[in-house]
């Protein structure tokens, strides 16, 4: 219901009460009129009885013609007046009626006192008198009566209608007051939440609803504001995104412009010379290290200009066609020769990539070229000290090779004619003669065998023999043969695991093995006879061999000089050797691809390792 509607509706209701109102007081002044009519009326008939009272008391002294008509006066006005006594309730009534009855007694008694006077018959007349003047004695005391009713009726609906005033007041202000709250609270309650609620929503909640459920016209007001806080949340809403997208490009801009930045001082400050280049093979942009590789002065000095041109004459399809395939969206890597813009030689090394516009269309090559000039420089350099490495290396070879050759027959003639010497003349000469050349003989055999071990040693390379699949147990067999003296001598125990065949050089493989083993056998502790195992373990690209033993060991400083030409740990007297079988161990491994090391613990046994890849 709305508000106005409310409103009409007490103010209706407020109005339909004063009818009930006006009849209420009209009723009662209605009553009260009536009472004050009966009160004069009483009156009037108490002031007619005094009247009749004094009146007969002068006709029964004066019974004269005036005297009579004053009294019959007298009687009919208080006749008149008792029968037109508004009196509707039956005590009144009661002594109205006695107040007539008396009346007419009083009438009969005064007719009967003048027709008395008249006749002169005064005994009569006084008894009559007497009863006339109690009769009006008790009209009087009926009239005062009547009046004290009367008035006692009127103070009673004075009463009452200051009883109906004030309740109707106090109904009046209870009804006011009560509507006044009623409204206040279907009114001012809601504006009063309406207003809290612009505080709270100006002060930025926009999700405060005021809630208020009516269907008059707050209702509806609370129901558009909540609506228009909610689109007013929706535009905030979108605002805020608004604002933070706007935030958040200024943020992307600020990091492309600091990338920009990075990228520009990378490229302006970069080693490299960096460029973009376009289809035609034309230069569109270079940075200042491309400008001082090619030596120009200015970039205008190269711009436009086909980039190609600056390879040299050899290099150019090579660079045209890497130009082609980088507007295919392929990358590319080129070496090429160059010429500077000065004439001088360059090596240059371009790494060339597609760049891509928003689009995904290519725009341009972009070039990164590093000057290797120095780099090509140092491996022309590398290959050439390699090839005459290699070159004086096989001279080498071929000189120990022929010197050792060579050497091996005077050496032979030297060591032959100095033993006959000595047999033939041992004890004929002195005794110092005897020393010396037992010290030559034992010098020209050393050297002999130092002579034959380099000539084994140079031979691995210069004389080896084809590979081919060699059995390993068989090798390991032949070696042990080759041994068994010293074997047998020793008190040794070799023996071995599973042995692959390989790919290699027969008789090199049987020399290793023989050295190896030799060894092992060799440098034995004293009075222990040697414990020697081969053994062979397969790798992922290579076999892996241990020679072990449980001999004398070697300290961990000497592991890498084993391998070098005439290493010897001991001496002669301990132990017999030229110091060359482990080199041309190492020689032999290498030739065919593999590495050799040993591992060891003084005194408890060595372990020496070496691999061979699969043939
Ligand atoms: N199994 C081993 N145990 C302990 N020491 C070893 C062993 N094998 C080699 N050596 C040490 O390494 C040195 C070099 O060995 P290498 O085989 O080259 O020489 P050599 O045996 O002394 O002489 P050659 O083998 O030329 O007759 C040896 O002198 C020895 O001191
Ligand atoms: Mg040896």
């Amino acid at each position: 219901m709305t508000i106005a509607k409310k409103l009409r509706m007490i103010v209706l209701l407020s109005a339909g009460t004063v009818p009930v109102f006006i009849l209420l007081f009209a009723l009662a002044f209605m009553m009260q009129s009536r009472a004050q009519e009966r009160m004069t009326a009483s009156d009037s008939i108490a002031r007619a009885a005094a009247e009749i009272n004094i009146h007969s008391g002068h006709y029964l002294r004066h019974p004269e013609e005036s005297m009579y008509a004053k009294w019959m006066g007298a009687y009919n006005s208080a006749a008149k007046i008792l029968k037109q006594m508004p009196v509707k309730d039956t005590e009144n009534r009661v002594v109205v009626d006695r107040m007539l009855r008396n009346l007419s007694e009083m009438n009969t008694f005064f007719s009967e006192l003048a027709a008395s006077s008249e006749k002169g018959r005064r005994m009569l007349s006084s008894r009559t008198a007497d009863a006339l003047i109690m009769r009006a004695g008790e009209l009087t005391e009926d009239a005062f009566r009547l009046v004290a009713v009367s008035d006692e009726e009127i103070r009673s609906l004075n009463r009452v209608l200051i009883e109906l005033f004030t309740i109707i007041s106090v109904l009046l202000t209870l009804a006011v007051l009560l509507t006044s709250v009623a409204l206040g609270r279907r009114i001012s309650g809601p504006i009063n939440k309406l207003r809290a609620g612009t505080e709270v929503i100006g002060s930025g909640n926009l999700d405060y609803r005021t809630g208020i459920r009516s269907d008059d016209e707050i209702g509806q007001l609370s129901e558009a504001f909540d609506q228009m806080t909610a689109s007013l949340k929706t535009i905030t809403v979108s605002r805020d995104d608004l604002a933070n997208e706007v935030a958040e490009r200024i943020r992307a801009e600020e990091a492309l412009r600091q990338n920009q930045r990075f990228l520009e001082t990378v490229i302006r400050n970069a080693p490299a010379c960096i460029k973009l280049v376009a289809e035609d093979g034309s230069l569109l942009q270079m940075n200042p290290a491309g400008l001082s590789i090619l030596e120009a002065d200015s970039i205008e000095q190269v711009q436009g200009k086909n980039i190609s041109s600056c390879a040299s004459f050899k290099y150019q399809p090579a660079f045209m066609n890497l130009i082609k395939e980088v507007f295919q969206a392929k990358t590319g890597t080129l070496e090429f020769e160059a010429v500077s813009l000065k004439g001088k030689p360059l090596w240059l090394s371009t790494n060339a990539a597609p760049l891509y516009d928003n689009a995904g269309t290519i725009t341009a090559l972009l070039g990164i070229t590093v000057d290797i000039t120095e780099r090509k420089r140092a491996e022309e350099e590398r290959e050439k000290l390699i090839r005459e490495l290699a070159r004086s290396n096989k001279e080498l070879e071929q000189f120990a090779y022929v010197a050792s050759h060579d050497l091996q027959e005077p050496l032979r003639m030297v060591t032959g004619f100095v033993s006959l010497l000595e047999q033939k003349y041992k004890g004929r000469l002195d005794e110092k003669a005897d020393k010396y050349i037992r010290f030559a003989v034992d010098g020209s055999v050393r050297m002999q065998k130092l002579i034959e071990g380099l000539l084994a040693y140079s031979r691995v390379s210069t004389r080896g023999g084809e590979f081919k699949r060699v059995e390993l147990v068989e090798v390991f067999h032949e070696a042990v043969a080759n041994l068994s003296a010293s074997i047998q001598e020793s008190k040794a125990h070799v023996a071995r695991g599973d042995l692959p065949a390989v790919k290699g050089d027969e008789m090199q493989l049987l020399q290793l093995l023989q050295n190896l083993i030799g060894n092992a056998v060799k440098f034995r502790k004293p009075d222990v006879p040697p414990e020697v195992h081969i053994s062979a373990q397969k790798k992922e690209k290579e076999w892996m061999f241990e020679v072990r033993d449980n001999g004398i060991g070697i300290k961990k400083e000497n592991f890498d000089k084993l391998f070098q030409v005439f290493t010897r740990l001991h001496s002669r007297e301990e132990y017999a050797g030229t110091g060359i079988g482990l080199a041309v161990c190492k020689k032999i491994v290498e030739r065919h691809g593999g590495r050799i090391w040993v591992d060891s613990v003084p005194w408890e046994g060595s372990s020496f390792f070496f691999t061979i890849p699969f043939g």
